[in-house]
């Protein structure tokens, strides 16, 4: 029987892309989302893509705990990959209990449901972020967590904290089977990304930021349509190269293969630990201007932008030592930072056209 993967947040940037990737790799996928982010354009795009207009999707909200039930319980689901959460820091500095209740609130409701569903696989969607103003570079999964520096990131760190807890308890019950999801076993899976920027090659699907981005490449590229006057890079003045920051951009294509990567890890009984982290990224720093000039020369235009003071709360340098999900997961990204931004272009001038 085909496996079934509850996509939470699965209409979003990332979640759609996840859902391409996991029907393509030949699972049932069930889409939960309350919308609260995004519109139906990316589901629309998802059915397109994957020629399969049968996909269900539920609109509900999970920090409805009685949702949540309903949906275990309507479906027999043998994997969850996390998404549904806020994700704007600057925003979750201004309400932090916003943040804290939607985040925490969402992820302990899986996870209740998984365990009074007789357990599940859990992927939960961290970042990078959990990794503060670190001093080790590249990061590794074993590099401390440094406090976070927004209440974004702190949901992020806590959830992971969670999860860790639960699939330890859960264990102690229940011996681990292999691949077993309904012994009343919890195993746990963290991804850690670094920056997922692009969008997916048909320009079907992408990121869709309401009101003014927060994100580079989202407005690098509103301003390369002209929606955005000028694009301000922020501080060029850090001890790097070039002096501006240093990310690990990655392929949102490549990032959602990761998260098909660890659902079968999962699913296959092929864990090592009952809760592991991984890290997602490139290995690979990139410069806020090598990228601008990146955008620049494969999409063949000029981008009006100027530099302006650091950001409050940015970190100079964070990019990923992947070694780790390059082995275990047998999973690299792939596309170059090139392809990316094309699709990233392709993407833009795809909304400009159909809305
Ligand atoms: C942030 C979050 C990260 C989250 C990611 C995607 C932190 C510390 N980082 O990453 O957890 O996963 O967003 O939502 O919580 N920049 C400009 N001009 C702009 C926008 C950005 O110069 O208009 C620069 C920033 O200073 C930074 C780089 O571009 O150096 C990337 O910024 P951004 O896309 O916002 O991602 P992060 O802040 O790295």
């Amino acid at each position: 029987m085909k496996k079934r993967v509850l996509v939470s947040g699965g209409a979003g940037y990332i979640g759609s892309h996840v859902t391409v990737e996991l029907v393509n790799a030949g699972y049932d996928v069930l889409v939960a989302d309350n919308m609260s982010n995004c519109d139906m354009t990316c589901f629309e795009g998802v059915k397109k893509i994957t020629g399969k207009d049968d996909i269900p999707f539920e609109c509900i909200d999970c920090c409805d705990d009685a949702a949540v039930q309903k949906l275990f319980s309507d479906y027999r689901i043998d994997a969850v990959i996390h998404f549904a959460a806020y994700k704007a820091v600057g925003e979750s500095v201004a309400e932090p209990v916003k943040y804290y209740r939607n985040n925490l609130d969402s992820f302990l409701n899986i996870l209740e449901a998984s365990k009074t569903h007789g357990g599940c696989n859990v992927l939960f969607s961290s970042s990078a972020t959990v990794y503060g103003e670190t001093d080790e570079l590249p990061v590794t999964e074993n590099s401390p967590r440094k406090p976070a520096t927004s209440p974004y990131g702190n949901t992020k760190q806590i959830c992971e904290d969670i999860l860790r807890d639960v699939v330890k308890a859960s264990a102690v019950y229940e011996p681990m089977e292999q691949g077993a999801s309904r012994n009343g076993q919890i195993k746990g899976i963290a991804l850690r990304y670094f920056n997922p920027i692009g969008a997916h090659p048909s320009a079907l699907i992408g990121e869709l930021p309401r009101g003014v981005p927060n994100n580079l490449v989202p407005f690098i590229t509103q301003t390369a349509i002209g929606k955005r006057e000028c694009l301000s890079i922020f501080g060029n003045d850090y001890p790097t190269p070039d002096g501006t920051c240093l990310r690990d951009y990655i392929d949102v294509v490549d990032l959602a293969k990761a998260h098909v990567a660890a659902v079968a890890r999962m699913l296959d009984g092929k864990m090592k630990e009952s809760y592991e982290i991984f890290n997602i990224g490139t290995g690979r720093p990139v410069s806020v201007s090598e990228l601008v000039t990146a955008f620049e020369k494969v999409n063949g235009l000029k981008l009006n932008y100027k530099y302006t003071p650091r950001r409050p709360g940015d970190v100079m340098a964070i990019w990923a030592d992947p070694s780790l999900a390059n082995e275990e997961l047998g999973w690299t990204a792939e596309r170059t930072v090139e392809e990316t931004l094309a699709s990233a272009w392709a993407w833009e001038k795809h909304l400009a056209e159909n809305r």
